[in-house]
């Protein structure tokens, strides 16, 4: 972050003469040394040098911090020397007079004035007026707030004139001590009727960062401006489209500067000091940087995800972090049947290159005319005030999108997809899923003996099945409370079936008989994951190197579930003991879709239907019943800190304090100490910096906020990525001190051991 500085700066001190007024009349004159003050004591005006060359310019500054110009007259022309005075010329101008130069700059006023006089108001604005022609409506022959230098002040305007082209715009100084127009420009850019403001580098034609456009309420991209430090207004008409800032504070001297790097900061002095507060830089964050996730992509921490239905254009850069190239389309949209919108919230908006507006329509109308229009790539509101309106359609690439935090009041972004990638319509000719009769199944299960029973879930029982041909299986019984119907049902089954990576249980046939659903999964040797980490004994048989394997082979999981499959799918009860383990200690999730076959097969959205297991539900599902894939990550976050710790999450109990253990791991992790929270039998294996980054990701993932979750391609790169610098986690969800006294008992071990295999089923949930 670019912090600035003005102590190189060389001021003359202004000797001797200081005018106490604020103006100047006809016949006087401001020679080096002199200066008008206004009549509050803010601001001050007068001669001031600066840089190698000591070259002297006109200025204005704050008079409590000197160093602090936020004006200057004769940025083109400085003076070489220190003899420069300015004064009136005949046709009533401030013009700045210099013996070697003559003339270096000059008011424009609009007509001649003859009596003129200059005044340096309160708000630091220098005007010029004609005492002659007083009257009550007379205006301001000129001021020198229609030349912005590089700082706005609160009552001056950025504006542009769609008419006439006149634009005002912040212009930076070259370098921190020579003023003269430098590299970068902030301006306002009206492309489609919607404004928004942008940082361009001039000498190689690029942008460097944008507000994103207005939306009625706020620009899109940056966070929403209304401070005491700063109200903004916006203002628009046929002639005019501006922008400024008042301040209600007299306490707050703020100001919006953009600084000689195109830092774009807002700055505030308290109380007549020269200590400086910076609220506010643009850009601060690396996402803020124009276009640095290529096309098609959205930044989010720091790091770049493709739009779902697209893929790197060059995997190779983009896994080692070089995101520039972008996305382009897995599969072609061409209109085809099935084809549809896919929902992007609270997001930047895409850079206005090539777009429609039309104000009239609102959300519905805009899908029906992208949708038949082949071009068009997305469509949004343009207005979110009253509920949305207005139909902002996208036909190019989408560039510079950002993921924002959950405070902006933004429009949703909705991206054309195929209808694979909707997961709308998947061919079935090719699946041949074996069909088992009952007495199969019951004869390889010993009837569905208690002996043969692995473990009982929400979903149902799985039995130990030896099948005649010797082969053994999982055999789940899905139990019978809220099916969905015999067709329903097979198509899930046929679509769940479809999903096959090393990471997820393989589906091996099913039966359908009467009431009973069965479906036959692989066997797996070692069982699940919570036999393993919560046991004392059987712990040691995990190494981290093991661990770390595991979790990566979960991650990998979950991204093919989430990502990579024809069909998205939200898993919903990710834990301990819905990972299985192989003979080899090969990690792979079971459970997955039933959430589907259960009924409650919408993509993403709110349930009243919820199902999970606490402990691992993230606080939006657990209270409004809200899943998303980001539900999901919070679940892996804490399966993440449990393989770590080896503790449970529920049932933890600490003897200092009543938190769980995602609260315990962040407070040692802000603390610097997190590799405490780590398994005491690992003590001999482990890898330092892996256990550490696992653990700052793993508090990533159980924030509390979904949309400050990463995506899980992120989470898997960044617990590759040992050189990645990683943001740090804010507080975890659900971080709150249970009183010990009124827990649910669930502290003690022995407990929790029983309740955490149940999976919760609650209906009407709230
Ligand atoms: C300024 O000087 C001129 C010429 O000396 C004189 O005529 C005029 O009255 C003066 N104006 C003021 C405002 O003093
Ligand atoms: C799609 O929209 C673009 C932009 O408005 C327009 O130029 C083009 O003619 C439209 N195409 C069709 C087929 O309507």
């Amino acid at each position: 972050m670019v912090k600035i500085t003005f102590s190189i700066f060389i001021i003359i001190p202004k000797i001797g003469l200081s005018f106490a007024a604020d103006f100047l009349g006809m016949n006087s004159s401001i020679s080096h040394g002199e200066t008008l003050v206004s009549s509050d004591q803010t601001f001050e005006l007068g001669f001031f040098t600066l840089g190698n060359f000591n070259m002297s310019y006109l200025g204005i500054w704050y008079k409590f911090s000197p160093d602090t110009v936020v004006w200057v007259a004769n940025r083109n022309n400085p003076l070489a020397d220190h003899k420069g005075v300015l004064t009136f010329n005949n046709a009533g101008n401030l013009v700045i007079l210099n013996r070697l130069n003559g003339v270096v700059w000059s008011s424009k006023s609009s007509r001649i004035l003859q009596n003129p006089i200059a005044q340096l108001l309160d708000s630091g604005n220098l005007v010029l007026w004609d005492d002659f022609v007083l009257s009550s409506d007379e205006t301001y022959s000129w001021q020198s707030f229609d030349y912005p230098s590089d700082t706005l002040l609160a009552g001056m305007k950025l504006l542009l004139n769609p008419k006439t082209g006149l634009e005002r715009c912040l212009t930076a100084w070259k370098s921190m001590d020579d003023p003269s127009p430098g590299d970068y420009v902030h301006r306002l850019n009206y492309n489609q009727g919607l404004p928004q403001f942008e940082t361009v580098q001039l000498n190689v034609h690029r942008k460097t960062f944008r507000t994103g456009q207005w939306n009625g309420v706020q620009f899109v991209g940056i966070p929403n401006l209304s401070s005491p430090a700063g109200v903004p207004l916006f203002v628009q008409s046929e002639t005019e489209i501006s922008f400024m800032f008042e301040v209600h504070d007299k306490q707050l001297f703020s100001r919006i500067k953009l600084n000689s790097l195109g830092v774009l900061q807002l700055l505030v002095n308290r109380s007549r000091t020269a200590t400086l507060n910076v609220k506010l830089e643009f850009p601060s964050d690396p996402c803020d940087f124009y276009g640095r996730c290529g096309a098609n992509a959205i930044c989010r921490c720091s790091l770049c995800e493709c739009v779902k239905g697209f893929m790197p254009k060059s995997p190779d850069k983009w896994a080692v972090g070089d995101f520039s190239s972008g996305c382009h389309r897995t599969i072609p949209t061409n209109c085809s049947k099935g084809e549809g919108f896919w929902k992007i919230e609270v997001v930047k908006l895409p850079d206005l290159l090539e777009v429609t507006l039309d104000r009239r329509m609102n959300l519905k109308e805009c899908k029906d005319v992208c949708s038949k229009n082949c071009s068009c790539v997305a469509y949004a509101n343009s207005d979110v005030r009253g509920g949305g309106s207005g139909c902002l359609m996208w036909f190019g690439d989408l560039i510079d999108m950002k993921a924002l935090e959950g405070w902006n009041r933004v429009q949703s972004l909705y991206v054309r997809l195929s209808a694979s990638e909707l997961g709308l319509e998947i061919t079935k000719e090719d699946i041949d899923l074996p069909l088992y009769d009952l007495a199969t199944i019951k004869s390889a299960t010993s009837n569905f003996s208690i002996g043969n029973m692995i473990r009982l879930g929400g979903f149902g029982a799985v039995y130990k099945g030896n099948l005649s041909t010797g082969q053994l299986v999982a055999v789940k019984r899905l139990s019978k409370s809220s099916m969905q119907g015999l067709e329903e049902f097979k198509n899930e089954v046929l679509l769940i079936a479809q999903l096959q990576h090393r990471n997820l249980v393989g589906l091996l046939g099913c039966c359908i008989e009467g009431e009973e659903r069965i479906l036959l999964y692989e066997y797996m040797e070692n069982k699940s994951l919570n036999y393993l980490i919560f046991d004392q004994e059987k712990s040691l048989l995990l190494t981290w190197q093991r661990r770390f394997d595991i979790i990566i082979g979960i991650a990998r999981g979950l991204l093919y579930l989430h990502q990579d499959s024809k069909l998205q799918v939200i898993h919903r009860d990710l834990k301990a003991s819905n990972i299985l383990l192989d003979g080899d200690l090969n990690p792979k999730i079971s459970d997955f879709g039933l959430a589907r076959i259960f009924g409650a097969n919408e993509k993403e959205g709110r349930t009243k239907r919820v199902i999970g297991t606490y402990g691992y539900m993230s606080p939006e599902y657990a209270m409004d019943g809200k899943f998303s894939l980001k539900s999901d990550i919070y679940s892996f976050g804490v399966l993440l800190l449990e393989i770590v710790s080896g503790k449970r999450n529920r049932g933890f109990s600490h003897p200092s304090h009543h938190h769980n253990l995602l609260s315990h791991a962040w407070l040692l992790w802000s603390d610097g100490r997190a590799l405490e929270m780590m398994d005491e039998c690992l003590h001999s294996s482990f890898d330092r910096t892996q256990v550490e980054r696992c653990i700052q990701v793993g508090l990533l993932c159980v924030q509390k906020f979904p949309e400050d979750r990463p995506a899980i391609s992120s989470t898997i790169y960044m617990i590759l990525n040992s050189g990645l610098v990683l943001p740090k986690p804010k507080e975890p969800g659900f971080f709150i001190e249970r009183n010990s006294k009124y827990s649910d008992g669930a502290s003690s071990k022995s407990d929790s051991h029983t309740q955490n295999l149940v999976t919760l089923t609650m209906l009407e949930g709230r």
